[in-house]
């Protein structure tokens, strides 16, 4: 009998883990993100708001939640087991997680990158997209990751001037995203890869991208409630809305520009479902005391039969950063999935998640179709 070695190589093992990269990873949104994976994945908490935890998505061959590794970029140092202690005191996460969670949120918070600019950094667009898309590429590597989605969840920027020289930093994360082969997904207003100087790069990027803006509350409401409005044939005069809501999100909406982002796509799931802007605007106010509880208003004036005058009125009070972290985890799972199917481009079947989304209907019943059809053309590739 021949001792010699086989010809026939050892296949190696099928890379099982899926990256997760949050660009502001140590935000409340990210901070709950990572806790609340690992917390569903040791079975301490039930997967509740997670769509694709549903019986509908039990076959499109997503991944499990405990096969992904998280890391991420952000601008501040605060490690990640004292955000999430923050976030428990505040009665965001539940009292004594983060410490049942230490070691998972240690390890996420060892793989935490700088990201930038950073005040008085002198690198170019380029430089830093570069920097970027090589702390990405060492992620997938010392972790030996099929693949990493990168989610950006850092705080809203304002939209960017015509005139400005500079890319603004969620567009620097996205176009980094590309240049190391990773699927994209903006949870924020922030321009990211609608950038007109990324234009050409995510036409010809072969990735499946999604975005913009996470509809997590008055949104949320409100794609569900006007095509009420439309289909019932009421006439909606107006249509105004007030937030007050702390946290850092809060903060950062306190600047005009950024709220405009913000606002922007709130008022354009009005337009497009009834056809026409109504009357009225939204507004955000920063209310630190509040932390992540949110509390959003809704003031409707309609008309019915004959003219006659009515109102409805809503109030949403939300924790912002558990409406969204499951999402983000949704959203990541699904993009994955789509990238290991070949998809490539906008995914306009995940509107169902975004308050300005890549195409398709505004209506939430018509995107929940939409994303079903899509749970099972991603089983069909399996
Ligand atoms: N329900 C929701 O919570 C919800 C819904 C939709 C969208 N969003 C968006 O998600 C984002 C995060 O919300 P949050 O409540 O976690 O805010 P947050 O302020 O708690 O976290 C934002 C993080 O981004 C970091 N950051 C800022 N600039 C950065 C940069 N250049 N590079 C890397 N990191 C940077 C900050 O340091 C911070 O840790 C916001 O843009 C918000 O509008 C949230």
């Amino acid at each position: 009998m021949s001792t010699e070695p086989t010809s026939t190589p050892t296949p190696s093992p099928a890379k099982t883990r899926t990256g997760v990269w949050l660009v502001g990873a140590r935000g409340s949104v990210a901070t709950t993100t990572v806790t609340g994976a690992a917390a569903v994945a040791a079975g301490l908490h039930p997967a509740t708001g997670m769509v694709t935890e549903t019986p509908a998505f039990a076959d499109a061959g997503l991944p499990p939640l405990s096969a992904l590794v998280f890391g991420g970029h952000d601008t501040t140092a605060c490690p990640l087991p004292k955000r999430a202690e923050q976030l428990a005191a505040a009665g965001v996460l539940p009292h004594g997680l983060p410490t049942a969670l230490a070691a998972e949120l240690a390890a996420a918070d060892e793989e935490i990158r700088p990201g930038g600019p950073g005040p008085g950094d002198t690198r170019g667009d380029e430089e830093l997209i570069a920097a970027f898309a090589a702390d990405l590429t060492g992620f997938r590597t010392r972790h030996d990751l099929a693949r990493v989605v990168v989610v950006n969840v850092a705080s809203t920027e304002p939209a960017p001037g015509a005139g400005d020289a500079r890319l603004p930093a969620s567009s620097l994360y996205a176009a980094a995203a590309l240049a190391a082969g990773c699927p994209y997904v903006n949870f924020t207003p922030s321009t990211g890869l609608h950038h007109p100087a990324l234009a050409a790069r995510a036409a010809a990027c072969g990735l499946p991208y999604a975005g913009r803006d996470g509809k997590t509350g008055q949104t949320l409401l409100r794609s569900v409630l006007a095509p009420m409005f439309h289909q019932r044939a009421l006439a909606v005069r107006a249509w105004s809305g007030s937030n007050l809501l702390g946290g850092g999100d809060g903060a950062a909406l306190a600047d005009p520009a950024a709220a405009a982002a913000k606002n922007a796509g709130k008022e354009r799931v009005l337009a497009d479902t009834l056809g026409t802007a109504p009357e009225g605007e939204v507004h955000i106010d920063d209310v630190p005391a509040m932390g992540d509880f949110k509390t959003a208003w809704d003031h409707i004036a309609f008309d019915g039969f004959l003219g006659t005058r009515m109102i409805l009125q809503t109030i949403w009070q939300g924790v912002d950063s558990s409406l969204a972290a499951p999402l983000v985890l949704d959203l990541a799972r699904l993009l994955a999935r789509a990238h290991e199917s070949g998809l490539t481009g906008p995914r306009p079947e995940l509107g169902f998640f975004f308050k300005d989304p890549d195409g398709g209907s505004s209506s939430l019943a018509e995107q929940y179709t939409a994303l079903l059809a899509f749970a099972g053309r991603l089983g069909e590739t399996r």
